[in-house]
């Protein structure tokens, strides 16, 4: 019998996934600060094997695909029909939190341990993945896994070197995982899925600060990246007077300064923050002569972002220009705006609702592997909240009564979504 979420008792159960999580969390680098799992370390690939037993424990059918995804499914009533994907992620930043992904990911088991226990068999196959990398790293590339998935991961992101000089493609073959099948693991298109929900911390204060529960996410913020490189001219930093020198530390210091101007005029969501300032001089008594400033740009507006890009160029070219410095810019895009299919917006919604939830629509400043999912199936996105809006920090944290509203509300999602007929993917 088909069961809509309104005939479904789902009973996640919170010590048994707050289990999980903290279990989870400490398989962590103990050589760096927080909750450090980094894509391709030691911890991160103990925490695989650690994924693939729970999702083995729950009753899932586990395997990798050739992208590095850890992919376990819950063989539904009707297995040739279009399938439903959900999951995120189980790496973390360099001193992240415990949460960021992984409640996607455990939460998902949790549903599943729900769906077991209640004798709730969906028509359709249920898959969970913990995807590759989703967290930027050193190629400064996101999202490695669900990227591949949605054939977009391309030789020059495997050319791309880290500050060791090693390939990504060489990093991958060391993890074990062939690069060219990291190139071709589009099984997806093989086998569409029905429908793609999500469910993530929000990783900001909205939720919080208007009290409430679940997050409905209407769209995922695109995000440019910028490598300036500032050029100047060395000197010797106690006799060159102040007036005559081509600084390239001052000119970035300037750009620095433009990009907080940048992001603060947004009218709408919009953030730019620059993550670092290198120089290749070592010495303490010399001007530098050689700077460079990694910069990324986010927002859910295109127009304003395409803008900010141009402003950004005048504005630290203009400054620069004043420094007697010269500036080179190198922008990559990370991932475009992506919108969520409405008709899962209202899913969410309905079924937040009707189990007595505070509800609100919310964008997405962070990326997620939903953001290439949405190119393969319709994507929804379900966020709870974090308390004082902080992620990415050792003090990211989500009570555990939210992340069980969102596990209850993933659940009675995909019950709903199982049932629909064909989803258009920009419904
Ligand atoms: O960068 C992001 O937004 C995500 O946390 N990877
Ligand atoms: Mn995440
Ligand atoms: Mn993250």
């Amino acid at each position: 019998m088909d069961l809509t979420s309104a005939q479904v008792r789902l009973e996640p159960l919170a010590d048994r996934l707050e289990a999980d999580v903290m279990a989870l969390a400490h398989l962590r680098d103990p050589d760096r600060p927080g909750w450090s799992r980094q894509v391709f370390g030691e911890p991160y690939r103990a925490s695989r094997a650690w994924v693939r037993e729970r999702m083995r424990e729950v009753g899932l059918e586990v395997s990798q695909d050739g992208a590095g995804n850890i992919v376990g499914v819950l063989p539904g009533g009707s297995p040739g029909a279009p399938p439903l994907v959900t999951g995120s992620h189980t790496d973390t930043v360099d001193g992240g939190g415990r949460f960021d992904g992984m409640v996607g990911v455990l939460g998902a088991l949790e549903l599943v341990r729900c769906l077991q226990e209640s004798n709730t068999r969906l028509t359709r196959d249920l898959l969970v993945v913990d995807f590759l990398g989703e967290e930027s790293n050193d190629w400064g590339l996101s999202c490695l896994g669900s990227r591949s998935l949605a054939g977009e991961l391309t030789p020059d992101h495997l050319r791309r070197t880290d500050t060791s000089g090693t390939a990504l493609g060489d990093r991958y073959g060391q993890f074990g995982i062939p690069p060219e099948q990291a190139m071709s693991a589009d099984w997806f298109r093989r086998r569409r899925p029905h429908a793609f929900v999500e469910l993530h911390i929000e990783q900001g204060p909205l939720l919080e600060n208007t009290n409430a529960q679940i997050g409905v996410v209407t769209a995922i913020a695109g995000i440019q990246r910028l490598l300036a490189t500032f050029t100047g001219r060395s000197d010797h930093a106690g006799t060159r007077p102040m007036d005559d020198r081509a600084d390239a530390m001052v000119a970035a210091a300037r750009a620095v300064l433009d990009v907080q101007r940048t992001g603060c005029g947004a009218p709408t969501h919009g953030v730019a923050t620059t993550t670092s300032l290198a120089t290749g001089s070592v010495s303490p008594n010399v001007v530098p002569a050689e700077v460079e400033m990694k910069t990324e740009i986010r927002s859910i507006d295109s127009s304003w972002l395409s803008l900010a890009q141009q402003q950004l160029v005048r504005d630290i070219a203009n400054h620069a220009q004043r420094e007697g410095v010269d500036v080179e810019f190198e922008w990559t895009n990370d991932n475009e705006i992506v919108q969520t299919s409405t008709a899962i917006q209202d899913a969410i919604a309905r079924v937040a609702a009707a189990a007595g939830h505070s509800w609100r629509a919310v964008p997405s400043g962070a990326t997620h592997d939903a953001v290439h999912m949405a190119r393969l199936a319709p994507m929804g996105m379900i966020f709870v909240p974090s308390r004082d809006g902080r992620s990415h920090c050792p003090e990211e944290w989500t009570d555990f009564s939210d992340v069980i509203a969102g596990v209850q509300v993933l659940g009675s999602t995909l019950l709903d979504l199982d049932r629909a007929n064909r989803l258009s993917v920009r419904e």
